[in-house]
């Protein structure tokens, strides 16, 4: 089954073809970093107007690298939800709209389900079941995923989201946007010293996180010092080292509470290389995506989107994004992987 894949929840159009059969046979991406970054942050009326602006191009150009025409399409799969509500309306209404036209159907995805299940576009993807830790710009999560769809969430952020943390104390570092990967670069460059941030909520029992308070010690540690590039550069480390640390205690809490012995993490902070490399020092086999795949792409909205229209799921002609929507309350199909 060949299926169109289409992502436009945030700052990112992407657009990709994936058949069951033969595994991923096209991708494009085109990112509104640029055009967002004079603001300072996501703008969301012009994040909507520039995927109307750039989703058919990429359309037409991921079915034709595929070496597909339009016709051959048995499927299309687009992110409904969460997200921002206009550019969801984007995806969702192109998606829908192709669908009926060309008479196959149609399927709404969960950006989360695609996140989490990036990792298995890989080589030696994992089995289920396995502990997901999700974590993007508007999401921290840590998932028991039981089954494709069998989600339950065993902790997530009461505040700031991991990618949120980093853009905002990037931001007040006087980086420039998008904040994250700047201020995991500037770590790259520091040390450790005596510097050292708390590891919110880890000597609470439970699975939940809290980062909204990091930003601020970074911040008054940033207005104390010497206010030097070495300086800002040990800040952004122990920034870091904090952020990961408690991710990591949490990942290990989660993997003794499920009794699961696989790690799967995505989302954009995934990306992170500190992260990347703490985690597979845990007693535990971990699975990534590859980079381009822990940001917002289509690869993983036609990935999820083929493992529920094989197993014969499928939307009725309506258009609804959900800009609110629970992981937990997806349909389970235990058969499809
Ligand atoms: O998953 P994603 O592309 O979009 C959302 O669904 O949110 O994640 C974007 C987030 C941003 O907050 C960005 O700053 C963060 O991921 N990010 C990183 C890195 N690369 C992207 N944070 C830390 N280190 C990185 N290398
Ligand atoms: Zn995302």
């Amino acid at each position: 089954m060949k299926v169109l894949g289409i992502e436009s929840s945030c700052d990112e159009t992407g657009v990709a073809v994936y058949d069951t059969e033969q595994g991923l046979l096209s991708e494009r991406l085109y990112s509104q970093v640029a055009m967002h970054a004079e603001y300072g942050g996501v703008v969301p009326e012009l994040a909507s107007r520039d995927h109307i602006r750039k989703i058919v191009p990429l359309i037409r150009d991921a079915v034709s690298d595929a070496g597909l025409g339009m016709k051959d399409l048995d499927g299309i799969a687009y992110t409904s939800g969460p997200g921002l509500i206009g550019a969801l309306m984007v995806g969702a209404s192109v998606g829908r709209t192709m669908a009926w036209s060309l008479g196959i159907p149609a399927l709404a995805v969960h950006h989360m389900e695609g996140h989490l299940l990036a990792p298995m576009l890989e080589e030696g993807a994992p089995d289920f079941p396995f502990v997901a830790l999700l974590v993007s710009g508007g999401h921290t999560m840590l998932v028991e995923v039981k089954a494709l769809g069998d989600y339950a969430i065993l902790g997530e952020s009461l505040d700031d989201a991991v990618g949120e943390a980093f853009d905002k104390t990037a931001k007040l570092l006087g980086l420039s946007y998008p904040g994250g990967p700047e201020l995991a670069a500037l770590a790259e460059q520091g040390k450790a010293t005596d510097i050292k941030f708390p590891r919110p909520m880890i000597n609470r029992p439970g699975l939940d996180f809290s980062f909204s308070g990091l930003k601020t010690a970074a911040l008054q540690t940033w207005q104390k010092s010497a206010q030097t590039t070495e300086a800002k550069a040990d800040i952004a480390y122990a920034f870091q080292e904090a952020v990961v640390d408690t991710l990591c205690i949490k990942c290990e809490r989660a993997l003794k509470q499920t009794g699961y012995q696989r790690l799967v993490v995505a989302g954009g902070v995934g990306a992170n290389k500190r992260l990347r490399a703490r985690l597979n020092e845990l007693k535990a086999e971990v699975f990534f995506p590859r980079q381009a795949f822990c940001t917002d792409n289509g690869a993983m909205i036609a990935y999820a989107g083929a493992l529920r229209l094989a197993a014969g799921q499928q939307e009725p002609a309506v258009i609804s994004p959900q800009p609110r929507w629970s992981l937990e309350s997806l349909t389970t199909l235990r058969e499809a992987v």
